[in-house]
């Protein structure tokens, strides 16, 4: 117990829950953005990836057991994400108000601003984003709630992004992800051990090509519903 507030406390320890939280969202990133993919697919399979979200495990869990688990999960490491990096952004804003600078370089405070920003705007297009797919509040008359045998998750979607305003928005958020990933990608290699010599030539690389691949899987989406490329 003694450690783990002893790491909890420690600026170290944030960096490697921080880093852990990350990683674990980046996966969920990577999957949503392969699950989006089955669009291109069409109605049927969309709605049915959709749908087997929801009956996951049944009979052994309820309908929505798992997704709920899931959901939980996503959500504390969320939090603990946002709330370290709000309170290692404190001690930063306050080490300068007493005078206390650290010899940062400038590309460094450069990056830790972008990460600051773009995870203010990650966060407000997250709560924009469920309250439009999947809840429907910010969505159109048109959203079809689920049922317990069906999922109109490919209809909300085309429906949801064929104005080029909603569509304008994912894009803006979509090139928010790009730079977090870009940044965060590298940061999580060099926190977690990944900053053996052995791999330091391919952590930049390895960072610009998961933010460009995740970035691209998303945007054709919106692009896609906007060129009529994916219709209903
Ligand atoms: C162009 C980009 C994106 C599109 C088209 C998209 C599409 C969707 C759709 C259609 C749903 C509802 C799925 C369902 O009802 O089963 C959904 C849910 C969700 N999306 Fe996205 N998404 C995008 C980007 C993102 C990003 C970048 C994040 C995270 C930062 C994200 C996080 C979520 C979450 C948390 C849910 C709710 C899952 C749940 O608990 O039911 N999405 N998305």
């Amino acid at each position: 117990m003694h450690r783990v507030v002893a790491l909890y406390r420690s600026s170290v320890g944030k960096k490697i829950l921080m880093a852990f939280t990350g990683f674990i969202w980046i996966g969920f990133l990577a999957g949503h953005m392969f699950g989006n993919l089955k669009a291109f697919q069409g109605a049927g399979a969309f709605d049915s990836y959709a749908h087997h979200l929801r009956i996951f495990g049944e009979p052994i869990l309820p309908y929505k057991g798992f997704l709920w688990a899931f959901r939980t999960v996503m959500f504390l490491a969320l939090a603990i994400h946002v709330l370290f990096s709000w309170q290692t952004s404190r001690q930063s804003w306050a080490a300068r108000t007493t005078g206390y600078r650290r010899q940062k370089s400038l590309n460094f405070d450069f990056a830790s601003r972008w990460m600051r920003w773009t995870g203010v705007l990650i966060l407000v297009f997250l709560v924009f984003h469920i309250l439009h797919m999947t809840t429907g509040t910010l969505h159109s008359p048109t959203f079809e709630a689920e049922t317990l045998t069906q999922s109109f998750a490919f209809h909300n979607l085309v429906t949801g992004l064929v104005s080029p305003w909603m569509a304008a928005i994912y894009f803006v958020a979509m090139v928010a992800i790009l730079f977090h990933l870009w940044h965060g990608v590298w940061s999580i290699f060099q926190t977690l051990g990944g900053n053996h010599p052995k791999y330091t030539g391919w952590r930049r690389p390895f960072a610009v090509l998961v933010s460009i691949v995740i970035f691209l899987g998303f945007v054709s989406i919106p692009v896609s519903v906007l060129t009529g490329i994916v219709t209903q």
